[in-house]
């Protein structure tokens, strides 16, 4: 595969942490310590398939393409309000694509998982020439609002991607490793007549400091693992662009990797933890800024609940 276009949306609402500590027992000080957050963009009256089709429409514009030259679409959601259908098949609709549609929910990696895909569909089918990537997710709807410790963290926002067939993807690992209680968000079913079990709903939990060694570790195993499959030593390495969930876990893999803060690009400070779209977001901010040249090597590194991992190395 090779990326052709890049698009993003965000919603209208920026959320300073200023604002926050009004609401809440916090500080712009403590968030921007812990985690590097000074803002973010939160859902208010938009819905998320909006930002999924706006990003949808900017990654097609970017790649000079239509919706009509689209083969797959492959959404990446971890919580969105219609169970069925799935939210690919809704933005199909929206932007006025024809395809096969399918989420994928492996929660902040879900970016990686969707190349992954990608790339099997585009080697695999002769019929399959362009594929859409959307990664739309709305986290701040899954946390418990008088929780500070886990509120504080996320924004919301969708980031697209439109590959075609090529050879741009040198290498790729994704993994999971089940590890439910360290960060989980449960919702209820319906009610039956027969339900005889104990139900009830439970907002987004998460224990931080086991997050980020797993998120840690996770990342810089999978990093030196897709650059020994790609036979790449860090020299040939231009940008690592990874989940943007704490500056200091970006931080702490950069120092295991012992490499030049100039090849991670960030933008956790403006729209805190999007979940799967924050690489998608932030490659495309990088694109749009004309960062990138012909050539330049890309290593895309995620982590998320699970809890899956998956980092891949790409050529630009
Ligand atoms: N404002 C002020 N104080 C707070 C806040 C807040 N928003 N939240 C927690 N505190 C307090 C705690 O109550 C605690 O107080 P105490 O010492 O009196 O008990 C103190 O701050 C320290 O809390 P810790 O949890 O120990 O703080 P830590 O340094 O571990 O930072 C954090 C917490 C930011 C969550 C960190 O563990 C982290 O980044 N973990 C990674 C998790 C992550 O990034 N998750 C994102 C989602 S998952 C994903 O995308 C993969």
């Amino acid at each position: 595969m090779k990326i052709i276009g890049t698009g993003r949306a965000l919603p209208e609402f920026t959320l300073t942490n200023d604002m926050l500590s009004e609401i809440m027992d916090t500080s712009d000080q403590w968030i921007k310590e812990r985690s590097g957050i000074r803002k973010r963009q939160v859902i208010t009256s938009e819905e998320l398939e909006d930002l999924a089709a706006e990003s949808a429409k900017k990654a097609l514009e970017n790649a000079g393409m239509t919706a009509n030259n689209i083969d797959y679409i492959i959404c990446s959601t971890s919580a969105y309000e219609y169970v069925v259908p799935s939210l690919s098949c809704i933005v199909e609709g929206m932007i006025g694509a024809d395809c096969p549609c399918i989420d994928v929910n492996a929660a902040c990696t879900g970016f990686i998982y969707a190349i992954d895909l990608a790339e099997s569909l585009l080697v695999a089918r002769k019929d399959i020439n362009n594929v859409l990537i959307i990664c739309a997710d709305q986290p701040t709807r899954m946390v418990d609002w008088t929780d500070r410790s886990t509120s504080v963290l996320f924004g919301d926002g969708a980031g697209s991607i439109v590959v075609t067939k090529g050879n741009k993807l040198k290498s790729i690992k994704v993994n999971s490793k089940s590890n439910v209680g360290i960060l989980k968000y449960k919702r209820c079913l319906e009610p039956t007549p027969f339900i005889t079990k104990d139900e009830k709903d439970a907002p987004l939990s998460m224990s931080g400091q086991d997050v980020f060694k797993n998120a840690v570790s996770a990342s810089v195993a999978d990093i030196k693992s897709v650059m020994e499959s790609a036979g790449i030593t860090k020299e040939s390495i231009d940008y690592y662009i990874v989940h943007q969930a704490n500056i200091r876990i970006i931080d702490s893999i950069r120092h295991h990797l012992d490499e030049d803060p100039v090849k991670f690009p960030h933008n956790i400070e403006n729209y805190g933890n999007t979940s799967s779209a924050s690489i998608p977001i932030l490659l495309d901010e990088l694109n749009r800024t004309d960062c990138f040249s012909e050539g330049d090597v890309i290593v895309f590194s995620a982590f998320g609940a699970g809890f899956t991992s998956g980092a891949c190395v790409i050529e630009w």
